[in-house]
């Protein structure tokens, strides 16, 4: 006879729960499964079997359908209610054909009259656990697109919200400057006159429209993201290099906070990036100003280099306060902030990581983001690799 193994892909055997109050057809038929290659274990009533399953893991129960106690379909319910992706195989009495049709109706996978031809059997629990592994890859896959969905919306969400906000912040960079020129100019007057009373008032009224248009200033620089106007630039970008002039773009704000940048990845070859130096730059910086706001004094910041597929990437990993689950999904969007907002603060405007996605999105490249709180944050970018001709 030939033995049938039930050995999934991954190595692993079915686990059969057998629920039966007589003893000695479980203990014969529990006997005959293990035979078979399978794990079975053995409960007397309903009662038991939830029990069982409350703290043991099972992939297909064999059910009888008469037993003392809790009946086997009162049994049946409780376990599709509390397991549902468990499959339910019924034993009848040679009479009771018609429970078996009412269990399959409530959804149990089949039945089996009493007594039972034991191939037969394992044949049908191999069936029942090639269902249950179908529906969980089935669920598996509903909840993975369900995922993609989600994240291609949010994507096209924030691509519509670049386009609109690079348009926006061109229209209001000329009231900007009127504004700021204005300012200048009653600045002037008042210093010259000597007739106008409360000056000193006046003076700190332009001091705050003064400062207050310089905030919507960098707004506005930090959304047009560096687009120059006659397109992008595409050229080889030696990415180490790049990296290492941003970090020395940014030492005041390193050096201020005692946060140390290095290399993980030793130098070696020059790994070039086909694309536009000074946008990618304003996406180091934004990484960069992040991690070091993210870390406490002394912390530190890592760069790591490599090549993937046809691509270069750039890890950014800080050791600073990390990103909780629920903000890690509202972080790339526009005026998301956790920095507190102050108007002469050069930082907390939420704009720096809603720029630096558009900005990998118009370049053909990706961003990636892992952390957990208190256990810093890695920040990864690719972008096409260059090849020489
Ligand atoms: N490296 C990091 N570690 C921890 N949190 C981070 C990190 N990078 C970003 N964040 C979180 O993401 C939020 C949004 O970042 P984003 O750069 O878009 O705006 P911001 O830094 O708050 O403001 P701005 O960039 O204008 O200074 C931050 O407020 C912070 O909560
Ligand atoms: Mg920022």
């Amino acid at each position: 006879m030939e033995i049938n193994t039930l050995e999934n892909d991954t190595g692993k055997v079915v686990r059969v729960l057998l629920v039966d109050d007589e003893e000695r057809f479980r203990q014969a038929i529990a006997r005959r499964l293990e035979r078979r290659h399978m794990i079975v274990s053995q409960v007397p009533d309903g009662a038991s079997c939830l029990e069982y399953l409350s703290t043991h893991e099972a992939d297909v129960v064999v059910l009888d359908m008469k037993m003392p106690g809790m009946s086997g379909m009162e049994t049946f319910e409780a376990v599709n209610k509390y397991h549902p992706g468990l499959q339910v195989i019924f034993l009848t009495g040679n009479a009771g054909i018609t429970d078996g049709v009412e269990g399959i109706r409530a959804g149990a996978f089949d039945y089996l009259a009493k007594p039972v031809e034991i191939d037969h059997l394992a044949g049908k629990i191999r069936q029942a656990w090639e269902l249950k592994r179908l529906e969980a890859a089935r669920e598996r896959d509903k909840i993975f697109r369900r995922r993609l969905e989600k994240r291609m919306i949010h994507t096209q969400r924030l691509a519509s919200l670049g386009t609109m906000s690079t348009g926006i912040a061109h229209e209001i960079n000329n009231p900007l400057a009127i504004i700021k020129e204005s300012a200048g100019f009653m600045r002037t007057v008042l210093a010259d006159s000597d007739q106008i009373p409360e000056k000193k008032m006046l003076f700190k009224g332009l001091d705050k429209i003064e400062k207050s248009v310089d905030r919507a200033g960098r707004i506005t620089h930090q959304l047009l993201g560096y687009v120059r106007k006659h397109g992008r630039d595409l050229t080889p970008v030696d990415i180490r290099q790049l990296t290492e002039d941003t970090v020395v773009l940014i030492k005041q704000k390193t050096q201020a906070k005692k946060v140390s940048v290095k290399w993980d990845t030793k130098p070696g070859h020059p790994m070039r990036m086909y694309t536009d130096p000074f946008q990618v730059r304003q996406v180091l910086i934004n990484l960069l100003e992040n991690a070091v706001d993210a870390v406490e004094p002394g912390g530190r910041i890592r760069l790591s280099l490599y090549r993937k597929d046809e691509a270069v990437c750039l890890e950014v990993r800080d050791n600073g306060s990390g990103i909780t689950p629920e903000n890690i999904e509202k972080i790339f969007d526009p005026f998301f902030t956790t920095k507190p907002n102050v108007p002469e603060n050069e930082s907390g405007t939420g704009l720096g990581l809603f720029v630096v996605h558009k900005i990998m999105a118009a370049l053909s490249g990706s961003i990636q983001v892992e952390s957990e709180p208190g256990q810093g944050a890695l920040f990864t970018i690719c972008l096409p690799e260059w090849h020489p001709e």
